[in-house]
């Protein structure tokens, strides 16, 4: 009999104990959370298409979630790549022959198998869907250590944002030597670390163990931003280093180069940026350059001719002023006009995703949770992927939340950014109340994001002739992964203030 009443005051106090734990856990996420959980069974995420040069160093984990353990396989692996069937790595060299490898990936787990295409395109094009990963500038500044690096690619793994595709892990301003610390280089000019950076080849190999990709940073000037060595009188043997040490991305920005030339013409501009892109190209390993020059002489329309991948197209979202809109609604905007000129392995970068915890880059300070509401914060994202921006994510990785990895981590919303066909959605309408995006997918869907810019609830609509559809449509509800009711001429949706409703349009068959 005691033992009964043990028992049932046991239960009674874990009862308790559990609705008290409920209870202190809706007062905490008062945010809503739209994404579904994905389920136990495999799902293959990320692009359907890879590009890479012949003959060099392949790296590819396949994004998936599912309970694990997961067993990966692929069919029509070309001989000189293998894959671990525990972990999804690809590693191996590319074929010397050019030319499109098609692979049937395969993930297989207790609860269902999963199988997806993946065409592997061998030839002189990089980045055919825009680059996802983090950056380490906006939340440690110029605190930034070798050990955040391989922490940030523990927490990629760790959290599941790899598994969404999520795969570049790049280091920002202030690894090499301050101006204020000399040497900056070794008698033979090979370019130093700073102390916070001991050991970068062992970095860069650590973070591809992870089955990701590592990327760097400098300045063709003689310093960087903030005040730390660049690549400026150096580039050859820098390219040659950062090869070396076996970096995947190489943002490259403006900074001082100003300081070698005083006027901005066009040659100006674009000569350091195709000076390190023909580098970059004669490099033995893939580097994905990315543009930093604010969007100076219309650099969208050319970045690509000088061996860019991604150029970004503002000033730093960070530094940049809110109004009645914030500030990632003012890169969006000015970013969404230049969307004629994006192709598969050419993207405007309206700069990376704050949302989370963030620092201030006005101060460099710590970081705090972020000011955006949560529909600004779907808004962002929807945004971002509709403009098949690289979705390079800034802020903590060692405070990721179950609202920030809702927003970040939504493979249907992902799936619009990493879309093959490579387009950057048109605006269909832009006024001081409405934003209204369409992006064209592979499978001839269209992405249709409908933005409220203003600060009360707002129907927005979208005419089938403003989207140049016809007949019957199913929209999919995007962020909640559900099909609404078919409807015909028009699409409307009530929207909450600076919110967006992000659908994919998919005609009825008849
Ligand atoms: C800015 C750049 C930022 C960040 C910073 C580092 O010019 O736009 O993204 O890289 O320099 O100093």
């Amino acid at each position: 009999m005691r033992r009964f009443h043990l028992v049932c005051i046991l239960l009674l106090v874990g009862g308790f104990l559990f609705c008290a734990w409920d209870v202190a856990w809706a007062a905490a996420e008062t945010r809503p959370i739209l994404t579904p959980k994905p389920g136990p069974a495999p799902r293959i995420n990320g692009p359907s298409v890879q590009g890479c040069r012949p003959g060099r160093p392949f790296l590819y984990r396949i994004p998936a979630t599912g309970a694990r353990p997961i067993e990966f396989s692929a069919q029509g692996l070309p001989e000189e790549l293998a894959l671990d069937p525990a972990t999804g790595i690809i590693t191996g060299t590319t074929p010397a022959a050019p030319g499109e490898y098609v692979l049937t990936l395969v993930a297989e787990n207790a609860e269902g198998k999963a199988e997806r295409p993946l065409k592997v395109i061998v030839g002189d094009r990089l980045a055919l869907t825009p680059p996802m990963g983090w950056n380490s500038w906006y939340i440690h500044y110029n605190r930034v250590t070798e050990q955040h690096m391989r922490n940030a690619a523990d927490a990629m793994i760790a959290s599941g944002m790899a598994d969404f595709g999520y795969q570049y892990v790049n280091c920002d301003d202030c690894w090499t030597k301050h101006r204020n610390d000399k040497p900056y280089r070794d008698a033979q000019g090979n370019l130093l670390t700073n102390a916070k950076f001991p050991d970068i080849k062992g970095m860069v190999d650590y973070i591809h163990s992870k089955g990701l990709k590592a990327g760097t940073y400098t300045s063709p000037g003689p310093w960087t931003c903030a005040g730390y060595v660049g690549a400026g009188g150096h580039e050859e043997q820098d390219a040659q280093k950062i090869a070396e040490w076996g970096f995947d991305f190489l943002k490259y920005d403006w900074c001082s180069y100003g300081s070698y030339e005083h006027n901005q013409d066009l040659k100006v501009l674009q000569k350091p940026y195709a000076l390190m892109g023909n580098l970059l190209k004669q490099a033995n390993r893939d580097i994905v350059l990315n543009l930093c020059q604010y969007g100076m002489g219309d650099v969208w329309k050319w970045g690509a001719e000088v061996g860019g991948h991604c150029w970004r197209t503002t000033h730093d979202l960070g530094l940049m002023a809110a109004n009645q809109l914030p500030s990632f609604y003012h890169a969006g905007l000015s970013n969404a006009r230049h969307w004629q000129y994006v192709k598969p392995g050419g993207w405007n970068d309206p700069d990376y995703i704050l949302i989370g915890t963030v620092g201030d880059a006005r101060t460099g300070g710590p970081g705090a949770a972020t000011s955006l509401t949560p529909d600004e914060q779907y808004s962002y994202m929807s945004m971002w992927c509709l403009m098949a921006s690289p979705l390079i994510f800034s802020g903590d990785m060692a405070r990721l939340d179950e609202f920030t990895l809702n927003v970040l981590c939504n493979a249907e919303v992902l799936a619009v950014d990493q879309d093959s066909l490579g387009k950057q959605a048109r605006i269909v309408r832009q006024n001081d109340d409405e934003l209204v995006l369409a992006k064209p997918m592979e499978d001839g869907s269209l992405a249709v994001g409908l933005f409220n810019l203003s600060a009360k609830p707002r129907e927005i609509s979208a005419s089938w002739t403003d989207l140049g559809l016809t007949g019957k449509q199913i929209p999919r509800d995007l962020w909640r992964q559900k099909d609404l009711g078919a409807t015909e001429g028009d699409y409307r949706a009530e929207v909450p203030p600076h919110g967006v409703m992000l659908v994919r349009l998919r005609g009825v068959e008849k």
